[in-house]
């Protein structure tokens, strides 16, 4: 009889979730983790560490700009950067031993290692093979290196986005390779730390994909707060020497050659699946042509018995997707019908302000030559934001012309992040823009602003 009946190779938010809802489920569980801590890149050098950059360094920047307007005056804090990392690994701490406290509270075997799979219904970690029914891989992702350009991460001059996390000092000048979600994010923290700031974006645009409005206002924004842009150019060589960075790119609208010194380089090019040591090949495991996991809609891969969830397989490599799909994959598991609708799957950015978005964008309305509405409404009329020095960004709305069913949503503002769930709830609901005019929002708060995008859907909104 087999040992368990599900092990997890990975204990990220994809395996993490899978195993407690697995274990809740009545399923014997392990995971199979080989990091000295749990919760994966997310917990340990992502999604966590990085927030808590970005809310110290946030409040460092109200306080530089906005107390004195509130007549709080006084000593601006000065940064104390071990500190500043001491509170950032704190954070991390509570968040790891979090998850261990609920594998022991839930009985969910921690198998410490780095895990392989030498046949369906085995699992080696170490020395040791667990026999099991089910194998489920959410083994996560790493950083991609850069398209077509001779650049080696270091560590330290030459840094991802793991690196940039836990600089051994503030450096006086930055650029970021790629102006995506964690090129802004870091790009921000440092910004925000003196650094002088330069995004080298491929695209012509900033954070592609993004509804072209909100990226536009976006990018506006960014450079009032002190980054500078350069778009359209491709970054060819990154070249190390006297403890600086040599960045040589081109602009693509004339093939022109450029170059840069800084004292450090983010590269922040995208992620790819992360499969290595898994032992995929002698099982003869199907993979898509970008190198992720196949599977089909129960998240079965071509190999009988093997399951794969999160950034291994293909969508958006997001947190909560991995998580959605690691509760869906268990109630599969358990024989219930586990299921994620990903229409209604929101991303943030967590920069200030922030930008959130659900649903499908304009331009994909446009292409799929729907025809919709748009409701906008700025967070100038809002006044809690007035008051609160967060004016900047608006509301966008899309419901469908004829059923005035919601199909989208993108914020640019303060609580975006936040703000953007009502229309997730309101989408899985199959909500219209009139049900969330007509629902009652309270006064004053950020969220009067998706109410007023709504109505300006319909009749019009209130405060514009
Ligand atoms: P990304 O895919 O968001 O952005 C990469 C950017 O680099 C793109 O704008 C791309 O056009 C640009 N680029 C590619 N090659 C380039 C080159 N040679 N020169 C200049 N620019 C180039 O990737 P990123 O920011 O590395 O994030 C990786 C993944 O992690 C994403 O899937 C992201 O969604 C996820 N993530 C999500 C976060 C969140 O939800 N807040 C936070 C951090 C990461």
């Amino acid at each position: 009889m087999a040992q368990y009946d599900v092990i997890i190779i990975g204990s990220g938010p994809g395996g993490y979730v899978c195993a407690i809802r697995c274990a809740q489920l009545g399923l014997k569980t392990a995971v199979v983790e080989g990091r000295e801590t749990l919760g994966g890149t997310c917990l340990n050098i992502g999604c966590i560490p990085s927030k808590a950059l970005l809310h110290a360094t946030e409040a460092l920047r109200e306080a530089e700009t906005t107390f004195p307007k509130m007549g709080l005056k006084g000593k601006t804090p000065s940064v104390d950067w071990p500190q500043m990392q001491a509170y950032k690994q704190d954070t991390i701490d509570q968040n790891t031993k979090g998850i261990e406290f609920l594998f022991k509270k839930n009985k969910i075997d921690w198998l410490k290692g780095w895990g392989s799979i030498p046949e369906a219904g085995r699992v080696k970690v170490g020395e040791e093979t667990h026999d099991v029914k089910h194998i489920v891989i959410a083994s996560g992702s790493d950083v991609a290196p850069v398209p077509g350009a001779a650049i080696e991460v270091d560590g330290k001059i030459v840094v991802d986005s793991e690196g940039a996390l836990s600089l051994p000092k503030i450096p006086r000048s930055m650029v970021v390779v790629g102006g995506g979600v964690i090129g802004l994010e870091l790009g921000s923290v440092y910004s925000r730390l003196g650094t002088e700031v330069t995004v080298i974006e491929f695209l012509d645009g900033i954070t592609p994909g993004q509804d072209a409005e909100v990226a536009k206002t976006f990018q506006r924004i960014l450079s009032r707060q002190g980054l500078k842009f350069i778009t359209g150019a491709a970054v060819s060589e990154v070249e190390t020497k006297n403890g600086k960075a040599e960045i040589a790119y081109k602009l693509r609208k004339d093939d022109s050659a450029h170059d840069i010194k800084v004292d450090v380089v983010l590269v922040a090019t995208g992620r790819k699946p992360h499969t290595a040591g898994l032992g995929l090949d002698a099982l003869g495991m199907s993979m898509t042509n970008r190198g992720q996991i196949a599977v089909d809609d129960g998240y079965k891969t071509s190999v009988e018995g093997i399951y794969a969830i999160g950034d291994v397989i293909e969508g958006p490599m997001l947190a909560h997707k991995a998580e959605d799909e690691g509760m869906a994959l268990a109630e599969i598991l358990a024989g219930q019908a586990g299921h994620v609708n990903y229409g209604v799957i929101p991303g943030v950015i967590y920069t200030h302000p922030e930008v959130a978005n659900v649903g499908l964008t304009e331009e994909q309305l446009k292409e799929q030559g729907r025809a919709y509405k748009v409701g906008k409404f700025s967070f100038m009329g809002n006044g809690r934001a007035k008051a609160n020095f967060n004016a900047d960004g608006f509301v966008k709305l899309l419901a469908d012309k004829e059923t005035d069913r919601i199909l989208g949503c993108h914020v640019i503002g303060p609580m975006a992040g936040d703000l953007i769930h009502e229309v997730c709830v309101a989408m899985e609901f199959g909500a219209a823009s009139e049900d969330l005019a007509r629902t009652c929002h309270a006064h004053p708060t950020y969220s009067e602003a998706m109410r007023e995008a709504a109505l300006a859907c319909g009749d019009g909104p209130i405060h514009a």
